[in-house]
């Protein structure tokens, strides 16, 4: 079992995802501080992994804060939102996990309940959301098995798997749970510039768990699904807006249209947490713009000249034509989804 994040009484455990896979180190994140630089950094990444790494440096920044004055109280629990709120704009994880925390305390504090019992409340809510990401996953995996024929080929882009969630994943989730269903399953996996996180993770992460995992430069998967070696896609997603629209990774939608392209089925996995229905298009959901130091080297060393223009978007969103169904633990949404994710979430007009 990776462990991607744990609760300790010193900190958050997180593995350390940059330095993967040539070293595996589990340094402890004693301050909401260093929690928030962790996120920004990408020590831990993968939406539902920062949204519970939200929610445990909330915990922690309430739990160490000193004083006794309910005001004094509410005004940190802003500070330390606000903190945590500002590392990353594009996974809606983050932002649902930190005003779940806001929702409770905010309820506590109306109930008179004392500072200490909701510091104590705010611990066992982060570890709480932890658990019950890792059901989630077992949860959508189990929905999403049954799609994936037996001796399947299936490409995935960036990593949703164990080290993105608490544990298990998304889209890797649903691998896994198809070959635990004894189903034949053999992956490719896309590299993932900029961050290479099909290269560094999903493969570390599949290899580890004995799943044959092929990896694949990014440019090369139109060629394997040209060749009808690629049996269906399933990646996962940061935020996914009420018409199905669904952002990920950087090079998810080059990968949705050449899967449309060439009669592959495209899904996407994700917990209801990711579903942000407030956007009614993907238009809507903001794309964070990441430091140029990821394009112009590889480790430190440099890949292109010095002084080049760069961007460096770090997700993309897929329009929702190009998506054959969402898993989720609730099940599986299908188009039109603007219907079904509503229903799934129990919030029709
Ligand atoms: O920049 P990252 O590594 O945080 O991006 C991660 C992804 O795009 C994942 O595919 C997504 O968060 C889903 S993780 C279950």
């Amino acid at each position: 079992m990776i462990r991607t994040i744990e609760w300790t009484d010193e900190g958050v455990v997180m593995i350390d995802q940059r330095l993967l896979p040539t070293e595996e180190v589990y340094p402890v994140f004693s301050t909401y501080r260093e929690v928030a630089e962790a996120i920004r950094e990408m020590v831990v990444r993968g939406a539902p992994a920062i949204g519970v790494a939200a929610a445990m440096g909330v915990a922690l920044g309430m739990r160490d804060f000193p004083g006794e004055d309910p005001g004094a109280f509410d005004a940190e629990f802003e500070l330390v939102s606000r903190t945590l709120a500002e590392t990353r704009p594009t996974a809606v994880n983050l932002f649902w996990a930190i005003e779940r925390m806001r929702t409770l305390c905010q309820r506590l504090r109306g109930e008179g309940v004392s500072l200490g019992d909701i510091r104590q409340r705010l611990i066992d809510e982060a570890k709480e959301m932890h658990a019950e990401d890792i059901a989630a996953n077992r949860a959508l995996g189990g929905h999403g098995a049954g799609l994936i024929p037996d001796g399947a080929t299936v490409l995935t882009h960036c990593n949703a798997g164990a080290l993105a969630t608490a544990g298990y994943g998304t889209a890797l989730g649903v691998i896994r749970a198809a070959a635990e269903s004894g189903k034949r399953i053999a992956v490719f996996a896309d590299e993932t510039r900029p961050f290479l996180q099909g290269a560094r993770l999903t493969a570390w992460e599949l290899h580890h768990d004995g799943i044959p995992v092929t990896l694949i430069t990014d440019n090369m998967a139109g060629y394997f699904m040209q060749r009808g070696e690629i049996g269906c896609v399933i990646v996962g997603a940061d935020r996914i807006a009420a018409n199905g629209d669904a952002a990920n990774k950087i090079g998810t939608y080059s990968v949705a249209v050449l899967a449309h392209e060439n009669g592959i089925p495209f899904y996407v996995a994700a917990p209801t947490s990711t579903l942000d229905l407030t956007m009614e298009s993907g238009e809507e959901i903001p794309i964070e713009e990441r430091n140029r130091r990821e394009v112009t080297h590889i480790r430190d060393v440099a890949i292109a000249p010095e002084g080049i223009a760069i961007a460096n978007p770090a997700f993309d969103v897929t329009p929702h034509r190009y998506i054959t169904a969402i898993i989720t633990e609730r099940g599986v949404a299908r188009p039109p989804f603007t219907e079904s994710l509503r229903r799934l979430t129990g919030q029709q007009d």
